[in-house]
């Protein structure tokens, strides 16, 4: 590892070092409001010497959200609450990023610990939304297809989003394109089966991801690095693969992105994935051959 401990400069952006905290939800927030318990878990890697700290997966709107414990930027209390703490990391010398998202068909889920099903609605569960009306797993609720004007909601959500994560002092911006939440449900043919110009070919299924760079890209200062994290396969026939990936990472660095955050996975339940030590590494190696973007820092 040659680079590990050296610098690396993205746009106006230098992180002190390559070791990156990777997002992770913490399922613990009040009205996607970040407390202690976020500022704890933060602050404690900033203290520790990590180059990059991406904050988990943050609603762009209340129905983004994957659990009621879910952080969000969609208000002014919530972005109050978050600049403490990115204040705080950069105090300390971290690059503090922030991974927006929108969880689609997997939103409004109990938290890991209370089980693996929708929220009721008694319980203050909520609609979700997707590309078609097909329920992720049996036991979560069928999303409503969106519409245009749920997509152009849900544009203009990241946007807001990502101005007011640049207002608020974070220096990176993420979007969540993978694990089988919005972006990358619309992405795989899985989850897919719009008839419109949002599905069907990869130009179509790959459309709104783009507009939301495009759009994204135009409200975030130039000096600001925008990151995609993409699960980059599938790992099914028939689903979203490497190859999709990669052609779809060269148009996004025509459109601006400085980075992608290679995972994998997240389409489907049950999925094999051949598991052990490192067995994500090969991906963004593959892409490192093919394409002239910096390997991610993260996990
Ligand atoms: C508790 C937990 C929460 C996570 N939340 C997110 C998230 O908000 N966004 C995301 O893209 N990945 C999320 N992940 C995936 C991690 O970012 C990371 O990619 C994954 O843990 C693999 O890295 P590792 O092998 O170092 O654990 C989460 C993982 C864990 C364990």
């Amino acid at each position: 590892m040659p680079h590990l401990f050296t610098p690396l400069t993205l746009r106006s952006v230098t992180l002190r070092n390559r070791i990156g905290m990777s997002p992770m939800c913490q399922y613990s927030a009040t009205d996607g409001v970040p407390n202690e318990w976020h500022f704890a878990h933060l602050a404690a890697r900033a203290v520790g010497g990590v180059g990059l700290i991406i904050a988990e997966a943050t609603g762009v709107e209340a129905q983004g959200r994957i659990t009621l414990g879910c952080t969000g930027l969609w208000n002014d209390a919530q972005a109050e609450a978050w600049q403490r703490i990115v204040a705080f990391g950069r105090a300390q010398g971290a690059v503090m990023g922030v991974q927006l998202g929108h969880a689609g068909r997997k939103a409004s889920t109990l938290k890991p610990w209370e089980g693996y099903a929708s929220i009721s609605h008694e319980q203050g569960g909520y609609e979700s939304i997707g590309p078609s009306a097909l329920a992720f797993a049996p036991a979560l609720a069928t999303p409503r297809a969106m519409t245009q004007s749920d997509i152009e909601r849900v544009i203009t959500a990241f946007a807001a989003a990502a101005t007011r994560a640049v207002a608020l002092g974070f220096q990176i911006i993420e979007l969540h394109a993978a694990h089988g939440y919005l972006l990358h449900s619309f992405l795989s043919p899985l989850s897919n089966q719009r008839s419109d110009a949002y599905g069907g070919s990869f130009d179509n299924r790959t459309r709104l991801l783009r507009e939301i760079v495009q759009h994204v890209r135009r409200v975030i200062p130039d000096a600001t690095p925008l990151f995609v994290r993409l699960s980059c396969t599938d790992w099914l026939n028939g689903g979203w693969t490497l190859d999709e990936s990669i052609a779809l990472a060269r148009q996004l660095q025509a459109e601006g992105i400085d980075l992608i955050d290679c995972s994998s996975g997240g389409a489907a339940p049950n999925v094999s994935i051949p598991l052990a030590p490192a067995t994500k590494c090969p991906l963004p190696r593959r892409f490192g051959a093919r394409l002239a973007l910096p390997l991610p820092p993260s996990g």
